[in-house]
């Protein structure tokens, strides 16, 4: 298979416009609609194959920025939209996008962009959205200064249904797509009836200090310190360095417990024991040191009762009891997983490991296509067709 030319035309197949705006949608039957970390992987694919769209797919997220700073996870550019999507019975209780929001992956895919464009002038127009989102997380989903950031919503994880925030949601290993649905969509209600008040209000209902979350904040936050460098703005390049520093020694604060990060609720940080990818995330933002990077590979990544399944890598160890290789983030091998974890492991000099993954993600593209996740064991694809995301194997095989 063309990988490049591949992962290209769908990403053109899947282009829109809306006036001055462009976009991709992840899956044209599926995800019709802007999603927001969708958009930096987007970006991230584009940095290899147009830089520009790149910029344009970055900048189209920053339109619908809410005045506290927060981008939404969801933007529906043309009216009609939101109301098709109303079938769901989602009310996000905002006009034209939705009220939480996704992992913070714009200030890395900015970065990236700008590795293989070094277009001074994007950095400084993107500038400004960037710093209000990463101050808005820093802020309202700190509110007590642990340097932990909270999610009011799984979907804010961008890992919809996994058992991480089973726990939180008050729902047993295992049950029904339906019910862990409605429950979610009792947040949104609530988030809505907050005023969207995450610090004081949503934080009652929900409120976990996701590992990955964290991990990406990290990841991010170093590179919108270099954005801000860049632009010779050495103040805020420092503050926001030091702000990732200190995300990183209150991971190992609170999350870390026998050589493992675990996500954590409420109040009292208490550990979310649930064994999934989650675990491998702090490798992407070089929090591990090298010998607690060496234990969970050699004791968890290549345990066949864990991690090890015939694809890699599983969002969930096949040994808890969660544990669904058809479950969409219950088990199944999602692209997006496989790149963080591919650039963790290249982070701590675990390359044929790393490589494997790259493999291991471009057989599945060419056995199933590009789908949206796949059967840990059997490699069959599932989900939505024509997603974008199998674009990503390209960033790591050209890594
Ligand atoms: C699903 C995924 C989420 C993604 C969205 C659009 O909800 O769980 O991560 O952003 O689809 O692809």
């Amino acid at each position: 298979m063309d990988l490049k030319q591949v992962a290209y035309d769908i990403l053109l197949n899947n282009r829109r416009k809306s006036g001055e705006h462009q976009y991709t949608v992840p899956s044209p039957q599926s995800y019709p609609y802007q999603w927001l970390w969708d958009s930096c992987f987007h970006a991230i694919i584009l940095s290899h194959l147009s830089p520009e769209d790149g910029k344009k797919e970055l900048l189209s997220l920053t339109v619908r920025q809410f005045e506290n700073g927060m981008i939404p996870h969801m933007i529906y550019w043309e009216k009609s939209e939101a109301a098709e999507h109303d079938h769901l019975n989602i009310a996000w209780g905002r006009d034209g996008t939705s009220s939480i929001t996704q992992p913070p992956m714009l200030a890395y895919a900015a970065w990236k962009i700008f590795q293989k464009d070094p277009d001074t002038k994007f950095l400084e127009k993107i500038y400004p959205a960037l710093y209000h989102f990463y101050k808005y997380l820093l802020h309202e989903r700190d509110p007590h200064e642990r340097h932990l950031i909270g999610i009011i919503n799984p979907d804010e994880s961008g890992e919809d249904n996994s058992p991480r925030f089973d726990e939180a949601l008050d729902l047993p290993p295992v049950h029904d797509l339906d019910e862990n649905f409605k429950r979610r969509l009792t947040l949104v209600d609530e988030n809505r009836k907050c005023g969207f008040d995450a610090p004081f209000c949503m934080k009652n209902f929900f409120w976990v200090k996701d590992v990955p979350f964290n991990a990406i904040m990290v990841e991010n936050l170093r590179c919108l310190s270099k954005i801000a460098q860049k632009i010779s703005n050495g103040y805020d390049a420092e503050y926001f360095d030091a702000e990732a520093g200190r995300i990183a020694l209150a991971m190992r604060e609170l999350m870390l417990e026998d050589g493992i990060f675990w996500s954590t609720r409420g109040e009292h940080y208490d550990k979310i024991k649930i064994k999934t990818w989650a675990m491998f995330a702090p490798l992407f933002a070089k929090i591990p040191t090298q010998e607690e990077a060496r234990f969970l590979v050699e004791k968890h990544l290549k345990n066949e009762n864990e991690f090890s399944t015939t694809f890699l890598l599983p969002t969930v160890s096949a040994d808890e009891p969660s544990f669904n290789p058809d479950g969409f983030w219950r088990g199944p091998v999602w692209i997006s997983v496989n790149w963080f974890v591919f650039h963790g492991l290249r982070n701590y000099g675990f390359d044929e490991l790393a490589n494997t993954l790259a493999s291991h993600s471009l057989n599945l593209l060419e056995k199933s296509g590009f789908r949206e996740h796949f059967h840990p064991y059997t490699g069959g694809g599932y989900g939505a067709i024509n997603f974008t995301w199998g674009g990503l194997v390209l960033d790591m095989m050209e890594s």
